[in-house]
């Protein structure tokens, strides 16, 4: 039985199969509606979600099966003080394969280590975020055509964003990647990815703080959102929150095939008149989203379709 608790856990080769699925799934629909008859799955969230959960759950009722779950702490046992183990234990009887988020970084994979059904991390704290990383990728893969020799662009909150942590791990595996991370001074990329990724492959990369100056060197520009809930202080969060915001002006320095994306939520850093652009690519990546998590839900249940 498989998990997934890091993007990494796929090999290369296994990722493009999962996203030759995705755009098969994309491709033929109807021939998956009925691909998970009779399967449950279970979303465990512990911190809010509105795309994540939803997503997960659109997948499964796109694949026929059927949905259950909590959509905060406050409302599962955890307020009672159950530990996530035994919640887990208690689940795998109740369902066929689980998404879990929660706050605290290592929880899902504690979960893991008791669930005897397959465990999907759907975020923990600010550490990883494997599905929106499998969404990028299915994203970047199907507009650029190539998950290699390209030049990406991470603006935003690259410290506690973990939607960043999670792709940087992921596209750091492909050939001629360059990285530009552009944040100011307090949301930098933690130095840990830098040595332990980065540099200790000999990647190059760089940091700026303003977009202007790379604009046109990027094909992607991948945007984010300060991440207000893992401040220490609301004060540091209002000074930085609109350190970026993305319009008109500045897409007129990007290449033409250049693509912006963004997990979502967008907060301010995306003004809404970019959503016309042909380039802004962010509402399709939920529609990748939800083809890929398909595709992951099948590879984990085993689920072959002919
Ligand atoms: C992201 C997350 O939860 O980390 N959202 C998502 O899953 N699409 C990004 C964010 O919350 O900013």
């Amino acid at each position: 039985m498989r998990h997934l608790m890091s993007p990494l856990d796929f090999s290369v080769e296994e990722l493009d199969q999962l996203l030759d699925l995705a755009n098969d799934i994309e491709a033929h629909p109807e021939k998956y509606a009925h691909a998970c008859d009779g399967k449950k799955l279970a979303t465990l969230f512990y911190e809010p979600s509105t795309r994540t959960r939803l997503s997960f759950e659109a997948a499964m009722m796109n694949l026929g099966g059927n949905i259950f779950g909590f959509s905060s702490a406050a409302s599962s046992s955890a307020a009672k003080g159950e530990s996530v183990s035994d919640t887990i234990r208690m689940i795998s009887c109740y369902a066929d394969i689980c998404a879990m988020r929660h706050p605290k970084e290592g929880a899902p994979m504690v979960a893991s280590a008791v669930s005897s059904i397959p465990v999907i991390n759907a975020g923990d704290g600010g550490h990883q975020h494997p599905t929106q990383t499998l969404t990028d990728l299915l994203t970047i893969r199907s507009l650029k055509g190539r998950l290699d020799h390209l030049v990406i662009g991470l603006c935003g909150d690259l410290k506690f964003g973990r939607t960043v942590h999670s792709l940087v791990r992921a596209l750091a595996r492909y050939e001629h990647i360059t990285f530009i991370f552009i944040s100011p001074e307090e949301l930098k990329i933690p130095g840990y990815i830098k040595e332990d990724v980065l540099e200790a492959q000999n990647i190059p990369y760089k940091e700026v703080e303003r977009i202007e100056d790379v604009m046109s060197d990027l094909d992607i520009l991948y945007m984010t959102r300060v991440q207000r809930e893992r401040f220490f202080n609301e004060e540091d969060y209002i000074r930085l929150k609109d350190f970026y915001i993305l319009n008109n002006k500045k897409m007129k320095l990007a290449k033409e095939d250049m693509i912006v994306m963004h997990p979502l939520p967008r907060v301010n850093e995306i003004s809404v008149e970019v959503d016309k652009d042909p380039r802004a690519a962010y509402f399709r990546q939920v529609q990748y989203g939800v083809y890929v998590r398909m595709a992951l839900i099948l590879t984990l249940l085993e689920v072959n379709v002919c």
